[in-house]
């Protein structure tokens, strides 16, 4: 996994073109910064008081001057607005209420992600996988309250807002994972709404995509039958959603495939066997704030429950 993540590695066109922007920003913020600081020094220098000299002139007003750098201010600022704008067109899509590739929903503290596809629809959470090269319409919505959408390192932070889809592109131009970040506070666990990009080739994409409509593994060991009974009958079912036991509109992430994600509750953990036990336990532990609570599960329950979510690949 990538680590570090900086609007400085652009992996996208859309992200390049906001790279460029912000360096050449930053040089021309730099220049004027050198030539003020430059004049100062020089005028401190220069005329500084020295023993004996008498008091100087007082000069009052230069109407060239103010002529000339209020003019010179305002053609800087709309030299960068032309860039800003020029910079927006290209990295955000023209055409509103196309048919988005992905819809994410952003949650109180995770992601849903939706591909609606002609063969069925595929629905996973907080890792999202695209084909490199490729660009894709994302549409942005929100399920309660706003949240922000950005992976640095492929493009534009845009809001999610309820009632408001929002769309923007989602595309790499290398292979690879890009980590991005819920950028609006929502809450507790704001911090823990991490998002995984996982730009592959388009045969593995595409693999990976009907994998994902597909449903649930078939438990086969004693445990992890009994841990799909525990999901059944306990309250996990309520919020969870593992096509194939259950289905309709979940209001949890979806746990179908949930053995084939590396990380839990959005970032907050690698999902290993002991890490989704200690989940199970006490998700308030993990994630400050998670709607998830504990459910006073046994030991053994917990063994059982995670022996049949290891099985969800
Ligand atoms: Cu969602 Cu911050």
């Amino acid at each position: 996994m990538s680590q570090i993540t900086s609007i400085f590695h652009p992996s996208s066109p859309e992200a390049q073109s906001i790279y460029n922007l912000t360096i050449w920003i930053i040089a021309l913020c730099g220049c004027i910064f050198a030539l003020v600081a430059g004049l100062v020094t020089f005028a401190c220098i220069r005329f500084r008081a020295r023993a004996g000299s008498p008091e100087p002139e007082p000069n009052y007003g230069n109407t060239w001057l103010e002529i000339s750098w209020t003019s010179g201010l305002l053609l800087i600022l709309a030299v960068v607005m032309f860039f800003t704008v020029k910079t927006m067109i290209e990295s955000s899509p023209s055409d509103f209420g196309l048919k988005p590739d992905l819809i994410v929903v952003g949650h109180q503290w995770w992601w849903e992600i939706r591909y609606p596809t002609d063969a069925g629809e595929a629905i996973t959470a907080n890792e999202i996988h695209i084909p490199v090269g490729q660009r894709l319409l994302l549409e942005l919505r929100a399920a309660d309250v706003i949240h922000d959408f950005w992976v640095p390192e492929l493009g534009r932070k845009i809001d999610a807002i309820p009632g408001h889809p929002n769309q923007i592109w989602l595309h790499a131009e290398n292979e690879g994972e890009f980590q991005g970040f819920c950028a609006e506070f929502c809450g507790a666990s704001h911090a823990w709404m991490k998002i995984r990009v996982i730009a592959e080739n388009h045969s593995e994409f595409d693999r990976w995509l009907s994998h994902m409509k597909e449903s649930a593994q078939i438990p086969t060991s004693e445990a992890a039958k009994r841990g799909l009974a525990i999901f059944q009958n306990k309250t996990c079912v309520n919020c969870h959603r593992i096509s194939g036991p259950t289905n309709g509109d979940p209001i949890g992430p979806d746990l179908t495939h949930l053995s084939s994600r590396e990380t839990l509750g959005a970032g907050a953990l690698q999902n290993t066997k002991f890490n989704l036990a200690r989940w199970l336990e006490n998700p308030d532990a993990i994630k400050p704030g998670a709607h998830m609570p504990s459910f006073g599960l046994t030991k053994s329950e917990i063994d059982d429950l995670t022996s049949y979510f290891e099985g969800l690949l």
